[in-house]
Order: C-alpha cells, then sequence, then structure tokens
C-alpha cells in the first residue's frame, strides 16, 4: 500500500502505525460513528481508580488505572475515607487518561457502565457521582454494574466461553462459587461466611511483618506469601483446612487465621524476637498456609462441580470452570485447581493477572455484554443509589449442603 504524501506530493510506504490509524477510520460510518459499540467503564468499588474503553468484540482501546495498594500497605490496611479521598483525586484524571488512549471523541460512547455495588460506600459513591456528572453532561445512557458479575464474565472477553459456566471469584473482598447461566443470571453456591481468603493472606502477611522482608516490601500480602512459600517447607506445619467436616461449598478463613496468629506468637518466643521483626520460620509459615488455602478452595470447587454435574447445570462434553479475582493469579491455587478440573474434565480457565485484579475493563465489557443482552440499560440517573451490601445472584447454597456430596481424596501433589 502506497499514500500520498500531501507535503511532499508524492506517495510514500506507510508506517505501520499509518497503517492502523487507517483501519480505524474505516471503522467510522459516514456520519462519523464508530460501527461498534464501545463502553466507557469506570471501576471504584475498592481501592483501584480505574477506567476503560472497549468495543463490542472486546478490543480494549484504552485503559487507565491509579492503584492504592502502596498507601494502603503503609496505613496497614484500607481506610476508607483515605480510599474515597484518593479516588476523588484520580477518577478525572484516569477517565480522561483511558479516553485519551482510546482516541474515542466521548460523543461516540454508546455507554457509560460503572460499579455501584457491592463495595466500600465511601468510594463506590464517588464512582457513581462522577458517572452521573458525566452521562448527564453528554446526554449517554447509564449501566451500573455489580462488581462480582464483572468478575465473572471477564473471561468472556478473553475466551470464546459460552454459558453456563462455574466462576470461582476469589479476592481481598470476595470468595464465592457461583454458576453463571447468563449475563445477569447467576446461582450463587457458596461463599465465604466469614472473611475472604486475600484478606486473611493480607493479615497474615501482616502479622509476619513481611513489608521489613527486602523480596516483599512492595508486594500486596497474597504475592509476598506466594513468593516466601517458595522458600518454605509446608510440612513443617499441620495446618488443617477449614470446615472439613461441612459438606457444601462454603468457605472459611478466620478460624485458620487465629490459628495461624498463635503459631506465629509461639515461634516469636521460640526464635526470641520481637513482634514487628521478620522470623526465620516465616516462608515455612507462608507455605503452609498457602497449600491450606489451596486445599480448601480445591474441596469446595471439587464439590461445586460435582453438584451441578450431578443436576445437570453444566455441559456434559465441555464444562469450564473459571477462577478470577486476585487470589486466583496465584499459582500454587491456580495448579491446585487444575488438579480438581482434571478428574473432573473440566476446562480450567484463568484470565490474565491484570484482568483477575480490579480494573476498569471488565467493567466496560460487562457494560458491553448488557447493551448486547438489552439488559440494565438506564435512560436517567434519577435515583440510582449505591448498594455497598449486594449478594449475586440466587442463593442456592442451602440446597447444596443438603446434598451432601462427598468429595473423593486427593493426593494434592503441587
Ligand atoms: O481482586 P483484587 O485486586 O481486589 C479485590 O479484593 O477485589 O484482589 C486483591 C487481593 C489482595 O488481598 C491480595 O493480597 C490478593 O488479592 N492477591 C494474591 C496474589 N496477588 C494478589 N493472593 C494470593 N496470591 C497472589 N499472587
Ligand atoms: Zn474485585
Amino acid at each position: 500500500m502506497l499514500i500520498l504524501n500531501k507535503t511532499a506530493g508524492s506517495f510514500s510506504k506507510p508506517s505501520k502505525r499509518k497503517i492502523y490509524e487507517i483501519l480505524r477510520c474505516f471503522l467510522f460510518h459516514p456520519g462519523k460513528r464508530f460501527l461498534h459499540k464501545l463502553v466507557l467503564g469506570i471501576e471504584t468499588s475498592c481501592d483501584d481508580t480505574a477506567a476503560a474503553v472497549v468495543d463490542e468484540t472486546g478490543n480494549v482501546l484504552g485503559e487507565a488505572i491509579h492503584s492504592q495498594t502502596e498507601v494502603h500497605l503503609k496505613e496497614g490496611g484500607i481506610i476508607p475515607p483515605v480510599a474515597q479521598q484518593l479516588h476523588r483525586e484520580n477518577i478525572q484524571r484516569i477517565v480522561q487518561e483511558a479516553l485519551s488512549a482510546s482516541k474515542v471523541p466521548p460523543s461516540e460512547l454508546s455507554a457509560v457502565a460503572t460499579t455501584i455495588k457491592p463495595g466500600l460506600a465511601l468510594s463506590l459513591g464517588v464512582g457513581l457521582s462522577y458517572s452521573v456528572q458525566l452521562v448527564n453532561q453528554l446526554k449517554k445512557p447509564f449501566i451500573p454494574i455489580h462488581h462480582m458479575e464483572a468478575h465473572a464474565l471477564t473471561v468472556r472477553l478473553t475466551n470464546n466461553v459460552e454459558f453456563p459456566f462455574l466462576v470461582l471469584l476469589i479476592s481481598g473482598g470476595h470468595c464465592l462459587l457461583a454458576l453463571v447461566q447468563g449475563v445477569s443470571d447467576f446461582l450463587m453456591l457458596g461463599k465465604s461466611l466469614d472473611i475472604a481468603p486475600g484478606d486473611m493472606l493480607d493479615k497474615v502477611a501482616r502479622r509476619l511483618s513481611l513489608i521489613k522482608h527486602p523480596e516483599c516490601s512492595t508486594m500486596c500480602g497474597g504475592k509476598a506469601i506466594e513468593h516466601l512459600a517458595k522458600q518454605g517447607n509446608k510440612l513443617q506445619f499441620d495446618l488443617k483446612p477449614p470446615l472439613h467436616r461441612n459438606k457444601n461449598c462454603n468457605f472459611s478463613f478466620t478460624g485458620l487465621q487465629h490459628t495461624v496468629d498463635k503459631i506465629i506468637i509461639r515461634k516469636e518466643k521460640e526464635e526470641g524476637i520481637e513482634t514487628g521483626q521478620v522470623l526465620s520460620s516465616a516462608a515455612d509459615i507462608a507455605a503452609a498456609v498457602q497449600h491450606t488455602i489451596a486445599c480448601h478452595i480445591a474441596k469446595r470447587t471439587h464439590r461445586a462441580i460435582l453438584f451441578c454435574q450431578q443436576r445437570g447445570l453444566l455441559s456434559q462434553t465441555n464444562a469450564v470452570l473459571v477462577a478470577s479475582g486476585g487470589v486466583a493469579s496465584n499459582l500454587y491455587i491456580r495448579k491446585a485447581l487444575g488438579i480438581i478440573a482434571d478428574v473432573t474434565q473440566c476446562t480450567l480457565l484463568c484470565p490474565p493477572p491484570r484482568l483477575c485484579t480490579d480494573n476498569g475493563v471488565m467493567i466496560a465489557w460487562n457494560g458491553i455484554e448488557k447493551l448486547r443482552a438489552g439488559l440494565g440499560i438506564l435512560h436517567s440517573t434519577e435515583g440510582i443509589r449505591y448498594e455497598p451490601k449486594c449478594p449475586l445472584g440466587v442463593d442456592i447454597s442451602k440446597e447444596v449442603g443438603e446434598a451432601a456430596i462427598k468429595v473423593p481424596r486427593l493426593k494434592m501433589e503441587i
């Protein structure tokens, strides 16, 4: 292909970038409209301010994120008013960055999709009030997004996955197993009865003072535990997986966390060190904790697959298990899930790590899914409220427990 160089009046070979720009132009209608639907997604439910522009085919045209992890690491946890202030300081810039990177004029957006539930009230409020202002100014439809639904559907952006599929969401704020039957059609099979696994890992990492460990000082708790666990011996501590007598798909992490706290106190005495210093047995503790969590999560997931297979809720020939959320980026846990997927003849899919953690792309993509399905598209923002607590789908966890499915014992040689 040759293009006319207007100033020189000659033809020249275009650069790759130029070809891309020209192809992008072909996506315009004569009325200067993009051929594909385009959604701006905005996420502020916890401690990340994120935005992205995604098109109907799953192309990420532009994205931006401001992570508050470093600030919260120093504070020893998320302090909601601090998170709120940081969202306020960054939301305008992040949305602008995502839009500029996408080269999509705001007037060409099909809709704006924003997380309004569940999450931290103060954080959700920032994203919602910014979005309400934006859609009213642009006169665009608004698509309210359920944060967990967005996590669950992300896989359909990266892989060709049909409904129904099973999803395991494990992060700092969530822990659940759900059957995804449609864009807005979820059956909740089990959830954590107390805290989420990421929250537990963050607490253990903090108690172990891993921020003072030279190799882990900039890592979030879960990542620090994964990193140290590689150097440790999981057999040094005999930790029991939680709820092992309960034949349901619920999770629990608080009891395990207390047991680990006690071990740390004992080791501090044995090693003669003060609280706040790093134990020489920290890597062994990390390895044992990671292994126990992996076994617990794998067993509940195994039971959920068996329940769905028994009830004919998953495809007989092409059952899919999706693992997502920050904790699902842990490779040890992924391996444990891989073992379960093998024995149950499921395909395990995990979105890439950057899409497993909170991001704007998953919100924009959920907006696209809703737009295509014609679900939850609002033309007025009147009366919209954020909802800090909001369950996902229809809760059938009691029925799952009543089925009391026995899970075969597996050797977790990871
Ligand atoms: O999905 P996410 O970014 O935010 C929400 O909680 O919604 O997940 C963050 C959580 C944190 O608790 C963090 O410690 C954990 O995910 N995490 C990990 C790993 N990377 C992040 N946990 C275990 N292993 C990891 N590699
Ligand atoms: Zn999340």
